[in-house]
């Protein structure tokens, strides 16, 4: 049956604005890394993409790597807005990379014009579209000079095949750099994608005020840990779970005692303020008004309608902030 999106769709969830652009960003967004490749279930995916999108969740995130395997998640989010969204391109905001190995060679992978620029034709040619809105370097290349990398974005914004360029996992002095190489070319950098959780703080240390000061977005992604940050590990590890899976990220080792510990406890925390532990994980980071965005992974409908839900709830007393901060030191 033909899909026609919820009508009140737009009243769901805020729409955060991306650093000081035009730009506004839902503060959840779904990104296509795990559960969209041809090694998942495309139906799955696509009920994944359509409720989303229904309950206001306007942002999609690919790189050119994401499936297994490499290109097939692009591919099949391409054949979803060909079937289910192809009037709706413009309330979209559809992001792509490039930067990790995607083809044998000198020109598959990292930061140079030559890839880059090869690695967008490629992208906008799986998921059947013009351009993208956003064009990330998905991380700074130490062997390519930055004018270089930056200078391609700047292209890609010029050609017309991306409305904006971002960039991922660059760290606070290379970001302050591409920025200002970017803003000289006349292509201000809209948004950067760290990682960021209860579990992973790095972004605290600068880069957070760098963007502030530059009046750049932040999107930042696994902000579950890749699902620990949820009561799903606390009893083991179980089937079709990301850990469980042998083309999934997220390593059994990971998953370790001392993490489980804290984890058991922010759950009970969680319980607390009437919400689950992925929805306080979600609202913590959501906490700093310098991000932009949530960027979540699901295999479930389920699963985005419970994240969706945290925004019901980003309050915190100070003493639970306090609380979550003995917990994350606890050893
Ligand atoms: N720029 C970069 O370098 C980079 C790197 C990584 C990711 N990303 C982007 O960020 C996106 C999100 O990353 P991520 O998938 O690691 O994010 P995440 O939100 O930390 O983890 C998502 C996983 O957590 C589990 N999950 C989600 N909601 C849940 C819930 N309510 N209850 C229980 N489990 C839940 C699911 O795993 P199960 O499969 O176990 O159900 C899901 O696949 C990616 O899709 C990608 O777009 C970017």
């Amino acid at each position: 049956m033909a899909y026609t999106p919820t009508e009140d769709r737009y009243q769901q969830i805020q729409y955060n604005r991306c650093g000081r652009s035009g730009v506004l960003l839902p503060a959840l967004s779904l990104g296509l890394w795990h559960n969209f490749g041809d090694a998942d279930s495309y139906e799955n995916a696509r009920k994944m993409v359509r409720r989303a999108f229904d309950m206001g969740i306007t942002h999609f995130d690919l790189a050119n790597n994401y499936g297994p395997p490499p290109g097939s998640a692009e591919r099949n989010f391409g054949k979803i807005l060909k079937a289910d969204l192809r009037g709706y391109r413009d309330e979209l905001i559809i992001s792509t990379k490039a930067g990790y190995y995607m083809w044998a060679g000198p020109y598959g992978e990292w930061g140079s014009r030559k890839y880059l620029l090869a690695s967008l034709d490629a992208s906008l040619k799986r998921l059947g579209l013009d351009y993208v809105d956003i064009f990330y370097s998905h991380r700074f290349d130490p062997d390519t000079p930055l004018e270089e990398t930056m200078s391609a974005l700047d292209s890609a914004v010029r050609r017309g095949k991306a409305l904006y360029a971002g960039i991922s996992n660059y760290r606070p002095e290379q970001t302050a750099k591409a920025v200002k190489i970017l803003r000289g070319l006349g292509t201000p950098c809209l948004i950067h994608q760290p990682r960021y959780s209860m579990l992973d703080r790095w972004v605290e240390d600068g880069l957070l005020d760098v963007l502030e000061k530059e009046g750049i977005g932040c999107i930042v992604f696994s902000p579950l840990a890749q699902g620990m940050l949820t009561d799903k590990y606390i009893k083991g590890i179980p089937k079709n779970s990301r850990a469980a899976k042998p083309q999934g990220f997220l390593k059994k080792e990971q998953i370790t005692k001392p993490v489980l510990k804290k984890v058991s406890k922010l759950n009970e925390l969680a319980k607390k303020r009437g919400q689950s532990l992925a929805q306080m994980a979600l609202a913590w980071v959501l906490r700093d008004t310098r991000i932009t965005s949530v960027l979540v992974g699901a295999s479930k409908v389920g699963q985005i309608e419970q994240n969706i839900a945290a925004l019901n709830n980003l309050k915190f007393t100070a003493g639970e902030l306090k609380t979550i901060e003995n917990i994350l030191k606890d050893k």
